[in-house]
């Protein structure tokens, strides 16, 4: 492998439409974190990039759902993720924000060299409009059903379903996230960068690096293999960095080609706060840099296609040498989702669990979605703690600094071990620095454990507890041997769990900062007769109430969430309402209709008398389960035919987020043909 002299070490720039969940933490920001902590405890030169990613569609969607400005979602959700990485431990060296006046000026920047360049192709094009907002409808403000699977939810860059990346042209039945009305075609001009020109110098780059991992390589060689088209880069939008262009009024740059600029932009910063990185540039200019993006699986596309294409007109930059992109984390059998908020917020989870950053961190390694997408569960988050960082190294810390005190008065033991621990901890340092670098994370946090296995083993097999009358030598023998795996066990967790570094250190009296990876494997770290720290309980366990607890806030909070931005229809008058006439009811006789694949034929009670009612729910709902289910219904609603069946009235129901039905009277008191207003 090359010998790189410094790294620049990313990790994709969090939307600032939201705080962060365990997802994000675990598809990028804390392996970048294990990686970066490891480079600095090798004493390597590193710069640890990040900032907010605060333009782009999903910012203003949310300022329009809470009525504020764009800014004040941004500085709202900027302070909250600052905070949340902090606590969890996550060490950059810098997390900037893409509306700083220095991102602003470098992005303009940029995008200007590209234009002078000639790189641009400038493009007409007929692009959905908003009639009744007077706005255009670039991506995620427009919504339709995906071509390619029929996800009638699809996003008009993208289709979270399946995937796919789409223009808002692609779907099918376009709808305005604004106003819910249909938008109409109208022509406008944008700046489009031409990957086809790109597609050969792209394919060399990743061909060779055959060493990525195979879910990166796999879309990047089929985005490759569909071959490169020119995708716009600017945006008929107010919320961004202004295209820098005379005749660009009103718009804005895309907020893909803005964000990668965003690790350039904070770098310039850092070198502003820190002397230490006074020479950004190298970190972005210098062969001898190694530049390592950590994203999610949802990012290849823009960090190993679109971003270096960038880059590569530009000229004059380094690309990327590793992009270890996660798969997805999901979260007790279902998908991660903000909007469902279906989430363990980074932020709560630091309230709920003070001073257990540590257990997070190893369990979200302990499961990282490093190959294949994989699921956190509160129960195995508990037994994780309980079973491993409890049980294996809590117990073998505390009962070496525990006997260290009764039978040595606190004291190394003056005893330098006769064993091979020395050669045995080497061994256990190579295998874990060598899976680091490779980015196998959880197969280096399992051997990490393994070390403090070796001193349980020893424990068990020694019992110094009982040897010390008879043979205080042989004890104190063992007992060395155990503090100076715990000493390497220090050194060892520290990329993974800095927290516990901190207090192992403490426990054996020593500075945090006296060792560094190459002391590991050293069996005279802690000398004989150093005075040790009292033993100090590491992990607590983690009792089922508070794991209860916690299961039933997320099921609890994701009942009460509303739904997504679904835009109002039309005002009505209060008379308008008041002549519906809705009354509480119940289902005595529910049966399919024939050649109707949807539609059930109920007879509800409304207590003056017995209705039919033709409902569209045979998809949702079995026959048998619909008798005795308390209704509302409107029923003074037109009676119709519908498959020849005449209806009168119609059932009310709710629709969350899934598309799953729920039926509007859930209250059993509610007496047969009671009036609802
Ligand atoms: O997916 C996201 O959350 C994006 N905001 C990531 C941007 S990464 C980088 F390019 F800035
Ligand atoms: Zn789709």
């Amino acid at each position: 492998m090359k010998e790189f002299k410094r790294y620049a070490v990313t990790a994709a720039l969090p939307y600032t439409n939201g705080p962060v969940h365990i997802g994000h933490i675990a598809g990028a920001y804390l392996p970048a974190d294990i990686y970066v902590r490891y480079l600095r405890n090798n004493g390597r030169d590193v710069a640890f990039i990040c900032g907010s990613d605060e333009h782009g569609v999903p910012i203003t969607i949310k300022a329009q759902n809470e009525q504020i400005s764009p800014q004040e979602v941004v500085d709202k959700y900027h302070v909250i993720i600052a905070e949340s990485f902090k606590d969890l431990g996550i060490s950059f060296d810098i997390f900037s924000r893409t509306t700083n006046q220095t991102h602003h000026e470098t992005a303009s920047a940029f995008f200007r060299t590209l234009y002078d360049k000639n790189v641009f192709e400038e493009r007409t094009t007929e692009q959905y409009f908003d009639e009744q907002a007077g706005k255009y409808l670039a991506d995620r403000y427009i919504t339709g059903t995906c071509p390619k699977c029929a996800n009638d939810k699809a996003y008009g860059d993208q289709c979270e379903k399946c995937g796919s990346t789409l223009d808002p042209t692609d779907l099918i039945n376009p709808v305005s996230a604004i106003t819910g009305t249909k938008p109409v075609l109208r022509k406008t001009t944008n700046w489009y960068l031409p990957l086809d020109k790109w597609q050969e110098k792209l394919e060399n780059y990743i061909e060779a690096h055959p060493e990525w991992k195979t879910n990166v390589l796999g879309q990047c060689r089929s985005w490759l293999k569909d071959g490169l088209q020119g995708r716009a880069m600017t945006r008929d939008m107010e919320w961004g960095v202004k295209v820098p262009i005379i005749g660009a009024e009103g718009k804005v740059l895309y907020v893909w080609f803005d964000a990668p600029i965003g690790y350039i932009s904070a770098t310039k910063e850092l070198a502003l706060q820190n002397s230490k990185f006074s020479d950004w540039e190298k970190y972005w200019k210098d062969e001898d840099t190694r530049l390592v993006h950590f994203i999610g699986k949802d990012n290849i596309v823009f960090h190993c296609i679109i971003f270096p294409a960038m880059l590569m007109a530009h000229g004059g930059y380094i690309l990327a040498d590793a992009v270890p992109a996660n798969e997805f984390l999901n979260l007790e059998g279902d998908k991660i989702s903000t909007s469902r908020n279906w989430a363990i917020w980074a932020h709560e989870y630091v309230k709920d669990f003070p001073n257990k950053q540590d257990v997070l961190r190893y369990v979200l390694t302990s499961i990282a979605p490093e190959t294949k997408d994989s699921e956190f569960t509160w129960k195995d988050f508990q037994a994780r703690n309980n079973n491993e960082l409890a049980s294996i190294l809590g117990n073998f810390v505390n009962r070496v600094i525990v006997l260290t005190h009764k039978f040595f008065d606190g004291k190394v033991p003056d005893a330098s071990g006769c064993s091979d621990l020395q050669e045995t901890l080497t061994q256990y340092k190579a295998n874990i620095s060598s899976s680091i670098e490779h980015f196998r994370f959880r197969e280096a946090q399992a051997e990490l454990m393994n070390v403090a296995r070796i001193g349980n083993k020893l424990l068990t097999e020694k019992e110094p507890w009982k040897t010390f009358k008879e043979h205080p030598k042989e004890t104190g023998i063992v007992l060395y041997d155990c503090l100076q795996i715990i000493a390497n066990f220090a050194i060892l967790c520290e990329p993974f769990l800095p927290f516990t570094a901190q207090k192992l250190m403490k426990q054996l009296n020593l500075e945090t900062t006296q060792w560094n990876w190459s002391d590991a494997g050293r069996q005279d770290l802690v000398p004989a007769n150093h005075m040790l720290h009292p033993a100090e309980i590491l992990f607590e366990k983690i009792e089922d109430s508070l794991i209860d607890y916690e299961i039933e806030k997320l099921h609890s909070s994701k009942a009460i969430t509303p739904p997504a931005s679904v835009p109002l229809k039309a005002e009505i008058s209060y008379d308008a309402f008041e002549k519906m006439d809705i009354r509480s009811g119940i289902i005595l006789e529910a049966k399919k209709v024939e050649k109707a694949d949807k539609l059930l034929e109920l007879k509800v009670d409304l207590g003056f008398e017995v209705r039919t009612v033709v409902s569209g729910i045979a998809l949702h709902f079995k026959p048998e389960e619909l008798i005795h289910k308390k209704v509302s219904v409107l029923a003074n609603l037109a009676p119709r035919k519908i498959k020849g069946i005449e209806s009168k009235g119609m059932i009310l129901l709710a629709e969350d987020q899934e598309g799953k039905l729920i039926f509007v009277n859930n209250e059993e008191d509610i007496s047969l043909g009671s009036i609802i207003k």
